[in-house]
């Protein structure tokens, strides 16, 4: 589900709060060892931009309203870093002078966010029922092997993939689905999704 950006603010009720050793830290991160916030400069750069959008937005921090104004920061946050990992959580919270628990139980809250880092193309294969039992899992299977990756762990490591699962997307009669990205891949078999994935490789070779 994608968020709207200006939804109402959203709790953590009923669900987990983000996991922290799951949660990688933004790329080049120094910090982790006591505590101390030492970033990369290119990670320096996204935090004054992350900065920059919310300080223009004026939050009053006496208002209870800027909670309203979470995911909207959030979406920003994760356009610019990729992901939202415990740190960048973390500062928002700061930033925006709310507890950390309401920013991880939005993040977590809504499929949309992620605390891991994606690849820049994200494939998944559908493995309801009606994919599964076309062989959807041999597509998975296939790609796993191609790409040398396991699904639903890290991208690739060109950065290339993310390699996922997904259950039922609604195009059944499609099985067996894959998605890349935002395009619909029916009736797949995994020598087509290899191809699938030779032909964006062949392209970003080009590029
Ligand atoms: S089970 Fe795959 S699209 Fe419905």
């Amino acid at each position: 589900m994608v968020p709207a950006a200006q939804e109402p603010y959203a709790t953590n009720e009923g669900k987990p709060p983000v996991s922290e050793t799951n949660t990688p830290a933004p790329e080049g991160n120094g910090a982790a060892c006591c505590g101390c916030k030492k970033f990369s400069s290119a990670a320096e750069a996204k935090f004054a931009e992350l900065d920059a959008f919310i300080d223009s937005l004026g939050l009053d921090p006496n208002d209870e309203r800027r909670r309203g104004r979470l995911i909207q920061i959030l979406h920003r946050a994760q356009h610019i870093f990729g992901y939202l990992p415990r740190e960048v959580q973390q500062h928002v919270a700061e930033k925006m002078r709310i507890p950390e628990s309401a920013v991880s139980g939005v993040v977590s809250f809504y499929n949309y966010f992620t605390t891991k880092p994606k690849g820049k193309h994200v494939i998944n294969v559908c493995l309801g029922t009606a994919c599964y039992v076309k062989g959807s899992e041999g597509v998975l299977r296939e790609l796993e092997r191609v790409l040398g990756i396991e699904a639903d762990t890290n991208p690739t490591a060109d950065g290339l993939f993310s390699l996922g699962s997904l259950r039922c997307v609604g195009a059944c009669g499609l099985a067996p689905v894959m998605l890349v990205d935002d395009k619909v891949y029916g009736k797949i078999t995994p020598a087509a999704a290899v191809k699938v994935v030779e032909e964006i490789k062949a392209k970003e070779a080009q590029a």
